[in-house]
Order: structure tokens, then C-alpha cells, then sequence
């Protein structure tokens, strides 16, 4: 049992836990995650870890309420606890001293991003940043990116708050202007990273993303989570879950996260008419 110790809402959906996982928080390197479940028979769900205490063994969690599992999550108040947490898993992102860097990080996707940029930053890179989300209030961890950013650009899609448009069009604003990136870092929706892969594909710029295909037992061992990288099989819960952008299929990608979408609908139908949604995967 892990207990819950911190919860804010970040914004609209969206919440920061901290939570009680002193080995996972001892272990963990930025770019891993851990796979969650809340009772015996749930189901189990992979986030990311956006930041440790390591004095205190606590984890940060960020999550965005899509489903039955986040929902069911999102509801637990301080005090209460997640059954179980395995983690950390994943490879670690892979950290040098590139030279100057771009992090694009799009909506809770920026819980991904922020670690990697902090790490980033502590290994010597130049780190310019851009966060985008829909509009002001969804915007999220824009001062701790601040903090390890060169330079730190917000874009909405509605203009309520800094750039209007999409983290890609400032992107290809900055490659027109002939910025010098060395390598590229982005993690969100699936769409914007196979976008922030297309604008990077003429300049031949390292581009790696961090997918998010579903998971099960995070081992290796179900297959779940399979990508294809260059044509070839690979398992993001162990492989990645930061790969090449240019080798990624995200047409299979999509694809395989859109299969379970009737069931996934049931589940959080049935849980927020108070009958529980049972394991909308594994039925
Ligand atoms: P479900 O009912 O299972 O799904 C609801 C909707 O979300 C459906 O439209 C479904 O297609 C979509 N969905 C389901 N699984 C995923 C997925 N893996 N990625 C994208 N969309 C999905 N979410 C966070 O909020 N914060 C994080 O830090 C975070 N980190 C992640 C790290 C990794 C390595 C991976 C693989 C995923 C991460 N996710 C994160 C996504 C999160 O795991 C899913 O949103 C969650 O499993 C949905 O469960 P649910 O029961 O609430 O929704
Ligand atoms: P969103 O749909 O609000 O998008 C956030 C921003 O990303 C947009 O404002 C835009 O700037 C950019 N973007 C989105 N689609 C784009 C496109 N087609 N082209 C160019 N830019 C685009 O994001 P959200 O509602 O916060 O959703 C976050 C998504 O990230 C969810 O699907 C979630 O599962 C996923 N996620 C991914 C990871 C990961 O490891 N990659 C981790 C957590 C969550
Ligand atoms: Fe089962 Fe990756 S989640 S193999």
C-alpha cells in the first residue's frame, strides 16, 4: 500500500499527487514510470514519474482523467492509498551533453517533458523549451520548466496565454529562423508527437519521443505494448518508452490505442453510475 501524503489539481482534470514509494523514489531516473492499481482485480495503468523527494521516499504523479482507472484515482483524497506500485520502469531517457536541446512538450504530456529537461539541463545543455496546451488554464508545470529552461516558450491554441497556435508551428517558426537544435525531445498526444516528428524529418535533427501505446504487466512478458520501431516489434514498457520519432509506426501506434474504446467507454459509464467499471481491458 502506497499512501497518498499530497494532492493538488493542477488544472482542469488534471492532478499532482505525491505519494509514499520510498524504494521506486530511490531508484528512479528521469524518463521511467510506474504501472498502478488501485484494488485487487483493477485495472493496472502506467504514468510517468514527474519528480521524486528522495529525503522523504515520495513519488509525484500527474494525471489527466480519461477513463475509469484515472477517474477512480483522481477521487482518492490525502490519506488514502494505491494498492500497488510497481516501478521504476523503462529504460531511462538517454542523457548527454548534446548541445542545445528543444523540448516540446504538449498538455499532460509536459509531465514526461519536465524531467527530462531538468536532466537535460544538469548534464550542460542549452534547453529551449516549448509547452503548449489548448488554452490558459490547462497550461501545467510552466514555472518548474522555467526553472530549467534557457528559454521557456508557452503556446495555446486559442491564444489565451503566450504563442496562439500549436507547439508545432512555433516549432517550425524557431527551424525557419535557424535556430540550432542539436536534439529534439517531445512527449503528448500521439498526433503531436508524429507532427513534431514530420517538421523535424527535413533538417535531420535527433528527434525521440516518448510513446504511451496501453500496458499491462510493464515486464515485457504480455505483449501489450508492442510498437513497431523501423519495421521491427519492439516492447515500450522495457524498450522504451523513448524511441527514434523517425522509425515509429504512429499509424499502428493509434490504431492499437483505439481497440479497446468500446470497452473503455462501458467501464467509466458503469463507474460513474456507481456500479464500478470492473477491468475494461482485461475482460
Ligand atoms: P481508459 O478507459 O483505459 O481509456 C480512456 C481513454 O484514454 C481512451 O480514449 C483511450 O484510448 C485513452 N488511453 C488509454 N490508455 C492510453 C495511453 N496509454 N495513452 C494515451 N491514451 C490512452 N497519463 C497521465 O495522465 N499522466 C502520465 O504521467 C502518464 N504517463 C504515461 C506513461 C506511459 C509510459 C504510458 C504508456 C502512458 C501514460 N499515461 C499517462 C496515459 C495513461 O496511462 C492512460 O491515460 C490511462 O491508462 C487511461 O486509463 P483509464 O482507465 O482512465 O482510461
Ligand atoms: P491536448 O490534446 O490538449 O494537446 C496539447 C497540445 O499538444 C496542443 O495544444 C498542441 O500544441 C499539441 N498538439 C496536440 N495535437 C497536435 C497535433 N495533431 N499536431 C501538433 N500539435 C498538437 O493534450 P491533452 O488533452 O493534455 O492530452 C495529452 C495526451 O498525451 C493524452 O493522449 C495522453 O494519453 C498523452 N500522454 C502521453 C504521454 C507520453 O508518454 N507521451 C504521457 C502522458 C500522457
Ligand atoms: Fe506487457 Fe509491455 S506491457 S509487454
Amino acid at each position: 500500500m502506497h499512501q497518498i501524503v499530497a494532492k493538488r489539481e493542477l488544472a482542469p482534470a488534471i492532478t499532482r499527487f505525491e505519494v509514499e514509494a520510498p524504494r521506486i523514489a530511490r531508484k528512479w531516473q528521469a524518463g521511467q514510470f510506474v504501472i498502478l492499481r488501485l484494488s485487487e482485480g483493477g485495472e493496472r495503468i502506467p504514468l510517468t514519474i514527474a519528480d521524486v523527494d528522495r529525503e522523504r521516499g515520495l513519488i509525484t504523479l500527474i494525471v489527466q482523467r480519461v477513463g475509469k482507472t484515472t477517474t477512480d484515482l483522481s477521487n482518492l483524497e490525502v490519506g488514502a492509498a494505491i494498492r500497488d506500485l510497481t516501478g521504476p520502469l523503462g529504460t531511462p531517457t538517454h542523457i548527454e551533453n548534446f548541445g542545445t536541446v528543444g523540448a516540446i512538450a504538449g498538455g499532460v504530456g509536459t509531465a514526461v517533458v519536465y524531467p527530462i529537461a531538468r536532466a537535460l539541463k544538469e548534464a550542460g545543455n542549452r534547453v529551449w523549451t516549448i509547452l503548449g496546451a489548448r488554452s490558459r488554464e490547462l497550461v501545467i508545470l510552466a514555472e518548474e520548466l522555467q526553472v530549467v529552461s534557457d528559454e521557456l516558450a508557452i503556446t495555446t491554441e486559442d491564444g489565451s496565454l503566450g504563442y496562439r497556435g500549436l507547439v508545432t508551428d512555433l516549432l517550425r517558426e524557431w527551424l525557419e529562423q535557424g535556430r540550432p537544435l542539436d536534439h529534439v525531445f517531445a512527449a503528448g498526444p500521439v498526433p503531436m508527437m508524429q507532427a513534431v516528428v514530420e517538421v523535424m524529418r527535413p533538417y535531420h535533427i535527433p528527434t525521440t519521443v516518448s510513446l504511451n501505446p496501453i500496458m499491462v504487466d510493464g515486464t515485457g512478458m504480455c505483449g501489450c505494448c508492442r510498437v513497431s520501431i523501423h519495421g521491427q516489434t519492439k516492447y515500450t514498457c522495457v524498450e522504451g518508452p523513448e524511441f527514434d520519432g523517425f522509425a515509429v509506426n504512429f499509424e499502428e501506434l493509434m490504431a492499437r490505442l483505439r481497440m479497446y474504446r468500446p470497452q473503455e467507454r462501458l467501464a467509466l459509464e458503469r463507474c460513474q453510475a456507481g456500479k464500478g467499471g470492473g477491468r475494461s481491458r482485461l475482460k
